[in-house]
């Protein structure tokens, strides 16, 4: 029996979704080009239970269940990813046109189903042959990417109206270059700097590919959340605003502001900053924010002291450490569930880009819990559209918000250990089972209807 759906009301035009990753889900790797993520995963130690993609949900085969699953759950959009190798093997050059025609098998049947899709054309699983070539790390991947966004958007862009460009291009320079803890593996510290640029530039290239396609409803889904410092003492409120500026502000200022934070721009290669600076600030219709935890950070902990954070282990060279925040449940990753801390987020996002601010929309929000009666997922679900509530109360303009994620998944170096879905994937049988949070949030947003 499903729980009462107990959150308030919102506006009756707020989109609501679930949301889902390519290589975290399509599995078919045999019938689609080659990835990082396929490279990093075949090395031993890379990912914690052995795992690969390979197969995931086998979504690719599946994705008619699927999309009843969604339309069953009564949201009204499906966020998902493009694979850029399934559609260009290479990254470049001739389209493999069995793998463009799945999306377009796809977006039908989104249609079909009333529901809204809503592409993200890169969620980390760059073709390997472009990373063979110097992936992000070269100016010439945002070009590539900047033509792939044009050879989608060609295909899709008749059913399709709302897209994203990237998927949390901090995480991915953080954990996938600087710290190598994802694909492609490369441990560069600061060096991976012009992996941020370079994805920025590619999400502005392809702006203006998909506005030259036509399309009028672009955003970008970026992770933020509150930094708080692990006490007010100068070394540690320095910490803090050092990791502020890394996961929230080297993103969003130049997406919203058309500037780095101060010193950072001279660190970035580019023939012509302010021309870069341009075309990544161009208007964007609305912006997408993931957010799961607010991280607590203090000075660097004393030599040879490691420190861990959210599963990966962070050298000591780093000008900060993340700390324990005590006194609120966890998830079974052991992030901390602090739903006020979205309300934080939003209001502090507002006040600090004021009139430069599109539309909000949450991209991404969820936990990992194991069972199929996830009532600790309910909670969280719960909490954090109050929370959302909340900040909508106080004049945040949010219009929507996406559970991550539709289907228990393949979550990247933890491989399948960690179940973010609504719906239980059993990796035997590759069987469905929609948890308690499922009926629970069906419930909920049969509440939301007039
Ligand atoms: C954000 C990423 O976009 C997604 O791929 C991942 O599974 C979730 N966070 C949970 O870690």
């Amino acid at each position: 029996m499903a729980a009462t759906a107990a959150i308030p009301q919102f506006p009756h035009d707020f989109l609501w979704g679930v949301s889902t990753s390519a290589h975290q889900i399509e599995g078919a790797a045999d019938e689609r080009g080659a990835s990082v993520w396929d490279a990093f995963t075949t090395v031993p130690g890379n990912v914690k239970d052995g795992s690969t993609a390979a197969v995931a949900c086998d979504h690719y085969h599946r994705y008619r269940e699927d999309v009843a699953l969604i339309r069953e759950l009564g949201v009204g959009a499906y966020r998902f990813s493009v694979s850029w190798p399934r559609v260009l093997p290479t990254g470049s050059g001739s389209v493999h046109t069995a793998g463009l025609d799945f999306y377009d098998r796809l977006v039908d049947e989104l249609c079909a189903a009333g529901i809204r899709p809503v592409p993200t054309l890169f969620h980390w699983d760059t073709p390997l042959v472009v990373q063979e070539a110097g992936g992000w790390l070269k100016r010439d991947t945002a070009e590539r990417f900047a033509d792939y966004a044009a050879v989608v958007a060609a295909r899709l862009g008749d059913r399709v109206t709302r897209w994203i460009t990237l998927n949390e291009p901090a995480e991915h320079t953080l954990l996938g270059h600087a710290l190598g803890q994802h694909a492609p593996g490369e441990r560069l510290l600061f060096d991976a700097l012009p992996v941020a640029h370079h994805q920025l530039l590619a999400h502005g290239l392809a702006v203006r590919a998909l506005r030259a396609a036509g399309a009028s409803d672009i955003g970008i889904a970026n992770s933020h959340g509150p930094t708080w410092p692990a006490s007010a003492d100068a070394e540690d409120t320095a910490a803090a605003d050092f990791y502020d500026i890394l996961l929230n502000r080297l993103f969003a200022d130049p997406l919203l502001l058309g500037q780095y934070p101060d010193g950072i721009g001279e660190l970035m290669p580019s023939p012509d900053l302010a021309a870069d600076l341009r075309t990544i600030s161009a208007p964007l219709d609305w912006y997408g924010i993931n957010f799961y935890q607010p991280t607590k950070v203090g000075a660097p902990l004393p030599e040879g002291t490691a420190a861990e954070f959210s599963g990966v282990t962070l050298p000591p060279e780093l000008p900060f450490s993340p700390r324990e925040i005590d006194g609120y449940p966890v998830t079974d990753f052991g992030w901390p569930v602090v739903p006020d801390a979205l309300t934080e987020l939003l209001t502090a996002f507002r006040d600090r880009y004021g009139d430069g601010l599109p539309p909000l929309v949450i991209t991404e929000n969820g936990c990992s819990y194991e069972g199929l009666d996830d009532q600790e997922r309910i909670d969280y679900l719960e909490g954090h559209l109050r929370a959302l509530h909340r900040a909508l109360e106080a004049g945040v303009d949010v219009r929507g918000y996406f559970v991550w994620s539709l289907l228990d998944n393949f979550e990247w170096a933890e491989g399948y250990r960690r179940r973010f879905g609504l719906v239980h994937v059993d990796y035997d049988t590759l069987e469905r089972t929609p948890k308690a949070s499922y009926d629970w949030l069906r419930e909920a947003l049969r509440a939301q209807r007039p």
